[in-house]
Parts: C-alpha cells; structure tokens; sequence
C-alpha cells in the first residue's frame, strides 16, 4: 500500500453511529470528524458512555458506521472486504483494547508474537522480535508468562508491546491509564508516545482523566457523541 506525501494517516469525516434500538437507542458517534498526520498525538477526554470506544473501533475498522467515513492511509475502510480490513489493522494500525484482550492460554511473548505470525513470520522469529519489543518496554522478565500471572501494569504493558511490536502508522489506546494510579498512567502513556514516536506513527488516546497529555498534544473533548477540538 502506498500513500502520497499529503495524505493524512487518518480522515473521519462526519462518522455517525447509533448503537442499540428503540428508545434505548444512543447516539454513539455524532458527525465526528477528525484528521491526524504522522506524528501527532491526539489525546480525546471524555465521560463514560461518551462514546471514546465505539470511536477507536470504528477507526480500526471493527465497527460499522450509520455515515459518514474513515480512511485510514487514504482508504475507505467501508471499502474494504473483512480480510482486507484486518490486513490493515494488522500492518498499519496498532490497537491497545479498554480490557486489553490478551489471549489467556497464551504467554506474553506469544501474544505480542501474535501480529507477526497471522502476517506470516516464522515463529522463531516472531517470538524473538517479540521478546526484544517486551524488554524495550519495560516488561522482559514477563516474557514466559501466562496473562493470568501478569499484574494490571503489565497487562497493560503486554497490550502496548502487542500493538507496536510491528512498525505501525496508527496508535489507538483506549483508556490505556484507566485502572493505574496518576504516575503508574503517565509512565504508560510514556510508553506509549515512545512506541509510536519510534515508527513515526500518530497516537490517539482516549481517557476519562483530563489531566493526562503534554502541551504538545492536540486535545479534544467527546460528549455524547461528539468530538470538539480545544
Ligand atoms: N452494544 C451496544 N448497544 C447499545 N448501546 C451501546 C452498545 N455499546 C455501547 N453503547 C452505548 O453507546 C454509548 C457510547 O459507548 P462507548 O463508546 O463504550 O463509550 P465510552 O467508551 O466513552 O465509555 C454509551 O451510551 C453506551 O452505553
Ligand atoms: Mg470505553
């Protein structure tokens, strides 16, 4: 996949999504619209229920939109059949999941191995790539363990390392600081700027704590559906 010099990693443009039926129906995404280059850091702050997830997913291509578009590298996910979605995802788009979604009978070096082997790596490989992303990050010594062994901080961890254990061009962590104390979120959300400064990638992070993000970062609200910039 190639991509002009112009085109942004990311466009939203006018997403909308209703989620449930009836009268208890709720406007998840209202007319969003959102562009982001290489390298930025967007940090969107918002309530629960305000509709930070179902904004990361439909940008990761795992969440239909009502209307409206994303494209991500300049094309329409819409476009694009389920396996040619999950191609994307995997070579271009890193995700850090609310509850992480590590897989349980596997170790952490497999899980971050994950990645590299559904796009065809030899095992061997992977899992030696995979071990070098967990010491880069902080978390070597957890490499031979089962999920159910990890503390809350290296889960977390182990989610970041799954993500960007490949050279990506999206960063999206949901709530990535959301069960850490105030030092313990910073560290991660340092992590995390790291991994993706490494490949040049942007980063959205999406929080209910406001007082997450540096000066540098573009900042932007999410009520009730819809996201406003500062
Ligand atoms: N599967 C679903 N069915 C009905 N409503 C849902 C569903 N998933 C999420 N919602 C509602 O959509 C809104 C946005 O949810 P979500 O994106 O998870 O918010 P946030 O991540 O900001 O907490 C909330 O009001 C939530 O209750
Ligand atoms: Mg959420």
């Amino acid at each position: 996949m190639t991509a002009g010099s112009t085109e942004p990693v990311l466009r939203v443009a006018g997403a909308t999504r209703t989620l449930g039926a009836g009268a208890a129906s709720v406007r998840a995404l209202d007319d969003v619209s959102l562009r982001l280059d290489r390298g930025e850091v967007a940090v969107v702050t918002g309530a629960s229920g305000s509709g930070k997830s179902t904004l990361l997913h439909a940008i990761a291509g795992l969440e239909p939109l009502d209307s409206g578009a994303v494209r991500v590298l300049g094309r329409d996910l819409a476009g694009l059949t389920a396996a040619e979605a999950a191609q994307l995802r995997r070579r271009h788009i890193g995700v850090v999941f609310q509850f992480f979604q590590l897989i349980p009978t596997l170790t952490a070096v497999q899980n971050v191995a994950m990645p590299l082997i559904l796009d065809g790596m030899a095992a061997p490989t992977a899992d030696a790539r995979a071990a070098a992303r967990l010491d880069e990050i902080g978390v070597g010594e957890c490499a031979g363990r089962f999920v159910g062994e990890l503390s809350g901080g290296q889960m977390q961890r182990v989610a970041i390392a799954r993500a960007t254990v490949a050279p990506v061009d999206l960063v999206l962590a949901d709530e990535p600081s959301g069960n850490l104390d105030r030092s313990s979120g910073e560290l991660v959300l340092a992590a995390l700027r790291s991994a993706a400064a490494a490949s040049g990638a942007a980063l959205i992070v999406v929080t209910h704590d406001d007082s997450l993000g540096l000066p540098s970062d573009r900042r932007f609200d999410m009520c009730d559906g819809r996201l406003t910039e500062r």
